[in-house]
């Protein structure tokens, strides 16, 4: 269960590649991650509209190899992954950490892990689009502000984001 999940469980949390019967252990963590940790940035509604959404084309994202979970105690407590915008560019994606672990490093490890693997497979820039309450997050790993825009909901809610790049531009 994510809510008895201790201090010590980030520490030990190791990283591999997701697995397409991780999908709802991953979505898990994406819907407690929104209503948790972004409520505050954006308000009921647009936290339960996001939530309603799946990942698009998560499986196909893990059988490519591009989707990634850091588990502890059989347990996914983050996620995240990239997609290939071009032969040097990566999109990072649906990256986030469980509520009860948030904010001791999980997320800087497996952001990193996501860079690393990319990397591997030829990306040397990368891009986000950062919820309000993630761009200090992203700029402490390195990523600079390139602007905010609207994300429309399909609800036809609309969403700030803020578009964040590493490496060249
Ligand atoms: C953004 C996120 C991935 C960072 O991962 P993390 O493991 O928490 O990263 P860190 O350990 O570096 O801590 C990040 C922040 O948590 C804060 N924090 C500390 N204790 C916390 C707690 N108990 N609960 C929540 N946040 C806490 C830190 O002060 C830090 O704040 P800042 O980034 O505003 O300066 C994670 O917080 C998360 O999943 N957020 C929700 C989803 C999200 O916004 N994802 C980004 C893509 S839009």
């Amino acid at each position: 269960m994510l809510a008895e999940l201790t201090l010590a469980d980030a520490a030990e949390a190791g990283i591999r590649l997701a697995r397409p019967e991780d999908d709802a252990a991953i979505h898990a963590v994406l819907v407690a991650g929104i209503f948790t940790l972004c409520r505050a940035a954006y308000g009921d509604a647009i936290v339960e509209a996001w939530a309603a959404r799946r990942i698009p084309g998560l499986q196909d994202v893990i059988a490519d190899g591009r989707f990634f979970v850091a588990e502890t105690s059989g347990e996914v407590v983050a996620i995240g992954g990239w997609s290939p915008e071009s032969p040097d560019l990566a999109w990072i994606r649906a990256l986030f950490v469980a509520p009860p672990l948030a904010g001791h490093g999980l997320g800087p490890r497996i952001l990193a892990e996501v860079e690393r693997r990319a990397g591997g497979r030829g990306r040397t820039r990368f891009g986000a689009r950062a919820g309000l309450n993630a761009v200090s997050f992203y700029a402490r790993q390195g990523y600079r502000e390139i602007e905010r825009g609207p994300l429309e909901l399909d609800t036809g809610l609309v969403m700030e984001h803020v578009l964040m790049w590493k490496g060249a531009r």
